[in-house]
Order: structure tokens, then C-alpha cells, then sequence
């Protein structure tokens, strides 16, 4: 697919997760395939002008970490627009702007959601930024601020308007955080709303059917997704599969699962150094074990690791206490198979719905 300038290997996109898309995450599942864009966590475009460190931990990037796009958030124009110059300098492939964080330290000053508001103003400053660089520039935006505001269709055809390369947006409100279903009809209302570039859908999609699902009843282009590749880095591949031969792979095995988490660790030990990046795997680890089964002894213990030789003696200890669990061909027994993932859109009675996932903590509860 294309993305202004870009041309993409799949239609479907890492959506940004803040503490969560970090270069180790992206990598690991660049590994695993089928992803044809990924995305950093939200970056204040400020801080990164003033070289702040974090900043420039959460846009570190590597080789083989291609294409990335560094998503900004912010308000002031001109810092907006020299952020985006900068990351073209220093070759990241596409900018992304924040519009849709309900969270209230980003939209006080501005940015985030409090963008869907101020139509006239957002494009202005969006168009700034498009005609300072060569680079792809996307927004990221919500429906709307709340059921009675649903702007996005509004604007996505002013950024469209103004010249970004594609929209992205998560099919609930402000209001709603993550709570309740996401609403295709909303996402479609963009999709039409928006002549000439790409619309991503994004919201609750776990499964390759729930992403083939959102493309055919809203019309996007595409999909973006976020916790569903936390939970299961295979879904960009199992995606792209499906959709290119209508085939849905097996889920994959647990020898694989704990096969990709140990090389995300090591990612992460890379990238964070041991003691540090062993501590952020903390809780990491627990979302590869939402499949492995039973793993409430895995799960107690891993919160605690500190270097790389605790992990694989929980990891061990964990391999032997998991066997009770196991038939003769080695295979979890069915009443402790974890039930399948649904998509808050796909839910049918008698399913088991999703395990709630944490939202970050802070000024409010919700993203
Ligand atoms: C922990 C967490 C962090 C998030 N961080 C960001 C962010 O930095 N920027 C952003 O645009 N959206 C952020 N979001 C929203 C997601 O990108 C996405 O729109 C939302 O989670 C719905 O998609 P999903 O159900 O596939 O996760 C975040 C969501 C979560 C749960």
C-alpha cells in the first residue's frame, strides 16, 4: 500500500502504545512479519527539539526498524513543525500527529484529542508541518471529542485538504476512553468522508477476522493495531495471511510463543541495558503468558526478575510446574486451553471476552 511517498509492504500498522512501542516491541514483531508500518510512542514534539532524553530514547531506532513513522504531539505550530524537520533529518520515514490522547496533561496544553476540536486551527498548523518536509505526515485522531461532537469525517477531509498522506482513526470518542464497542459506522462515516488518501481503522482488532471485518464494513484502507499485538505478535502476519489467501493459520504453539518472548527480552537487554531492560520486562512477560495457559506461578514470579539468568530460572521452574497441565502429546488439556480472543465488534454470545488490558495510569484513567 501507499502511503504518500511510502510504499508500505502490508496494510497493516503498529498503532502507537505509550510505555509499550518501544524499539525492542517493534523489532520483535518486525521479526515476526506482515507489519508494513510501525509507529513510536506519542513524543512531545518540545522535548525532542530541546534534545530531552527520554525524548530521544523513545525515538531510538535502528536498521532493520523500517519504515517507522515518530508520532509528535503538540500544539504549538512551530514547534510542531520544526520537530517534523527534524526527524526528517535524521531519516525517520513518516511523521504521525496526535489527536486523539484524551489524556488531560496533552490536551491542557492543546494537543491530543482537544486537536479535534478546533478544526481551522488544527489544519493550519497541520499544514505547516506537511509543506516543511518531504516525508508522509498522518494524523491520529479519535470520532470525535463526544457523541454529540463526532468531527472526525470534518476533519479528516481539512488534513486531506491540507495534504497529510493518510488519517488514522480509533472508532470511539474521547468520552468513551476504551470503554464500550468500537463503532465501524463511525470509522466508515471517515472513510467516505476523506477522497484521495488512505483511512486506517483502529480499535479492538485481536483477531485477522475482526481486521477483515473492519475492512469490509467501514471501507479503510487499511488497520492499525495496538494491544492485539501485545497479546499476539503473530496477528500482523496471520492478518496478512488471511487476507491474501482467506486461510486463518493456527494459533502458534507454545515452544514459539515462549521462543519469540525470550528474543524480545534480549531485545530489550540490547536496547536497555540488563538490569533495566530486565525490569521493563516485567511487564511484558505477563502479556505472552495470557496464552501459555495456566500461568499464574509464571506471572508472580517474572514481576521480580532483574537480570537475565532470573528470567530463564523462573522461566524453568515455570516449564516443569506448566507439565500438570499437559497431555500425553504434550499439549495443554482442553479445559486449560486460554478461551479465543473476540473483538469488542465481533462479540457473539457463549464467547469469553478478552481479559481487561491496563490503560496507563495518570491524571486520568484512560487514553
Ligand atoms: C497503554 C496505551 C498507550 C497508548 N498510547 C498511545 C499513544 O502514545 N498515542 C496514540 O495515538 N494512541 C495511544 N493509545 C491508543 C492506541 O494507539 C489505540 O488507538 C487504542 O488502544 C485502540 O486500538 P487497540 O484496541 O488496537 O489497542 C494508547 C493505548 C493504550 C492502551
Amino acid at each position: 500500500m501507499q502511503l504518500g511517498s511510502l510504499n508500505l509492504q502490508s496494510n497493516l500498522f503498529l498503532s502507537p502504545l505509550a510505555g509499550y512501542t518501544n524499539l525492542p516491541f517493534r523489532l520483535t514483531l518486525r521479526e515476526v512479519g506482515g507489519l508494513g508500518l510501525a509507529t513510536t510512542d506519542l513524543v512531545n514534539a518540545r522535548s525532542l527539539l530541546e534534545k530531552n532524553h527520554k525524548a530521544l530514547k523513545l525515538i531510538e531506532s535502528s536498521p532493520a526498524d523500517r519504515p517507522l513513522a515518530v508520532q509528535l504531539f503538540g500544539s504549538v505550530p512551530e514547534e510542531m513543525r520544526e520537530a517534523a524537520g527534524y526527524l526528517e533529518s535524521i531519516g525517520v520515514q513518516s511523521v504521525d500527529i496526535n489527536m486523539g490522547c484524551p489524556v488531560r496533561k496533552v490536551c491542557r496544553v492543546g494537543g491530543g484529542s482537544a486537536m479535534m476540536t478546533e478544526l481551522d486551527k488544527t489544519a493550519k498548523l497541520v499544514k505547516g508541518m506537511v509543506d516543511a518536509v518531504k516525508i508522509p505526515v498522518t494524523a491520529k485522531m479519535r470520532l470525535g471529542w463526544d457523541e454529540q461532537n463526532l468531527t472526525a469525517p470534518d476533519l479528516a477531509r481539512a488534513l486531506a485538504d491540507v495534504g497529510v498522506a493518510a488519517v488514522f482513526v480509533h472508532g470511539r470518542t474521547r468520552q468513551q476512553g476504551f470503554s464500550g464497542t468500537i463503532n465501524l459506522t463511525g470509522i466508515r462515516a471517515v472513510a467516505e468522508a476523506v477522497k484521495g488518501i488512505p483511512v486506517i481503522g483502529n480499535g479492538d482488532v485481536v483477531t485477522p477476522q475482526a481486521a477483515k471485518k473492519m475492512l469490509d464494513e467501514t471501507g479503510c484502507a487499511g488497520v492499525s493495531i495496538g494491544r492485539g499485538a501485545f497479546y499476539n505478535p503473530w496477528i500482523f502476519q496471520h492478518t496478512l495471511h488471511y487476507l491474501r489467501s482467506g486461510e486463518l493459520l493456527p494459533e502458534p504453539r507454545f515452544e514459539e510463543r515462549v521462543r519469540v518472548m525470550c528474543r524480545h527480552l534480549d531485545l530489550m537487554i540490547e536496547v536497555f541495558g540488563e538490569e533495566h531492560g530486565c525490569r521493563m520486562f516485567r511487564k511484558v512477560a505477563p502479556w505472552y503468558a495470557k496464552r501459555f495457559g495456566p500461568a499464574n506461578e509464571f506471572n508472580k514470579r517474572v514481576v521480580q526478575v532483574s537480570s537475565k539468568s532470573e528470567f530463564y530460572e523462573v522461566l524453568e521452574k515455570y516449564l516443569q510446574w506448566r507439565r500438570q497441565f499437559l497431555d500425553e502429546n504434550g499439549e495443554l488439556t482442553p479445559r486449560f486451553q486460554p478461551p479465543p480472543m473476540v473483538a469488542s465488534f465481533m462479540q457473539e454470545p457463549g464467547v469469553a471476552q478478552r481479559q481487561t488490558i491496563p490503560v496507563p495510569k495518570g491524571p486520568v484513567e484512560v487514553w
